[in-house]
């Protein structure tokens, strides 16, 4: 089976096996079958954050587990309870539609609900962490599922337990408290930029959303326009010290220094580097935003990583940051 329509960087790579789960009964069978036949098994939401180095020689289980239901609705608050398969930016408009509040400004990321925790999404001053209430997952190495509560997920900036155990968990409910009244995020610099003047007060939940999403549509590709998987590195993460040496340097340098650390602008390091808008033939950098790596045309993920590797070890040469990659690779070359 191609998997080309399903990762957001449209990598024509093929799975051997191949099947789409709609229940937790079936995610079961289909693990089962693959222990059976001795193949690895993916799980894949939209594919969005992942680059397949090459084809899988495994079982993809394609996570297609939709459901959406309120829960203990008490006051200005409830439980939005939703399957791993439903579409994340869908839910984000729905509850926002619904009057509720905490996941407006997490509008137009791609991907589904079960993938939303592994890395704990975030844009404009938002995590998915300030409203996940808990998570169930099928743990492989018991055959149960558990629910773990948000701080048995231990996240923290794009992390959580899930990355640090890999193929343990596969998540299958997501449940988040949402409001009616908690107040707006809206400090980030673009979203501040955007409401500039204006009175926020009267705000509903969707103005935010669609404030977000003009302000995303202005600097990040769409994936079914142009194949990408969003910011292919973390802003590295840097002691105060580092920092304040960086800034005496390069006094214009981009970030968010927090109490404790701070985040150097990844966009920037790679800006520096003259990499934005750069393109060989099959992929890129986005010439609107740096962090975002672009498939023009029929680049392979082996394309993909080589253009990773130069820009990483330019900035490393430049800055002396080593940058992580974001998105999870899988395949075999
Ligand atoms: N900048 C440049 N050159 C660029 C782009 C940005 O110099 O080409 C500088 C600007 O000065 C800007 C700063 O970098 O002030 C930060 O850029 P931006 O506000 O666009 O955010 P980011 O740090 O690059 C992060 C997330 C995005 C999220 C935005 C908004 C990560 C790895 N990325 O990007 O998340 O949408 O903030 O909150 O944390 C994703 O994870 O896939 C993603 C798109």
């Amino acid at each position: 089976v191609s998997l080309a329509g399903m990762n957001s960087l449209g990598i024509d790579a093929q799975a051997r096996y191949f099947v789409s789960v709609t229940s937790v009964d079936a995610l079961r069978q289909a693990l089962a079958w693959g222990a059976e036949q001795s193949v690895e098994p993916l799980i894949l939401g939209g594919g969005s954050n992942l680059v397949f180095a090459g084809d899988y020689p495994g079982l993809v289980i394609r996570l297609a587990i939709s459901r959406r239901c309120w829960e203990n609705i008490d006051g200005d608050e409830a439980t939005l309870v939703l399957g791993a398969g439903e579409n994340w930016h869908s839910v984000v408009i729905y509850a926002a539609s619904a009057g509720y509040r905490g996941i407006e400004n997490l509008a137009l990321i791609p991907g589904t609900v079960g993938a939303a925790p592994v890395q704990n999404i975030g844009a404009y001053g938002s995590e998915l962490r300030d409203t996940l209430l808990e998570v169930s997952a099928l743990d492989r190495r018991t055959g149960e599922e558990i629910t773990l509560t948000n701080s048995l997920c231990h996240f923290s900036y794009r992390d959580s337990v899930f990355k640090h155990e890999p193929g343990r968990y596969v998540i299958t409910t997501v449940r988040l408290r949402l409001s009616r009244s908690r107040p707006f995020s809206l400090e980030y610099r673009d979203l501040a930029d955007y409401f500039d003047g204006e009175d926020t007060r009267s705000l509903t939940p969707l103005e935010v959303a669609n404030a977000v999403m003009a302000v995303r549509r202005r600097k990040l590709p769409d994936p079914a326009q142009l194949p990408n998987a969003g910011s292919f590195f973390k802003n590295p993460v840097v002691s105060l010290k580092t920092w304040h040496a960086l800034q005496q340097s390069y006094p214009d340098i981009a970030g968010h220094p927090g109490d404790n650390n701070a985040k150097v602008a990844a966009a920037w390091l790679i800006d520096q580097c003259g990499w934005k808008g750069y393109r060989n033939g099959k992929v890129g950098v986005h010439n609107r935003q740096a962090l975002v790596l672009v498939n023009h045309s029929h680049g392979s993920g082996q394309d993909v990583l080589a253009l990773a590797d130069r820009i990483r070890n330019d900035v490393e040469a430049r800055f002396g940051i080593a940058l992580e990659m974001e998105p999870g690779v899988v395949g075999r070359p």
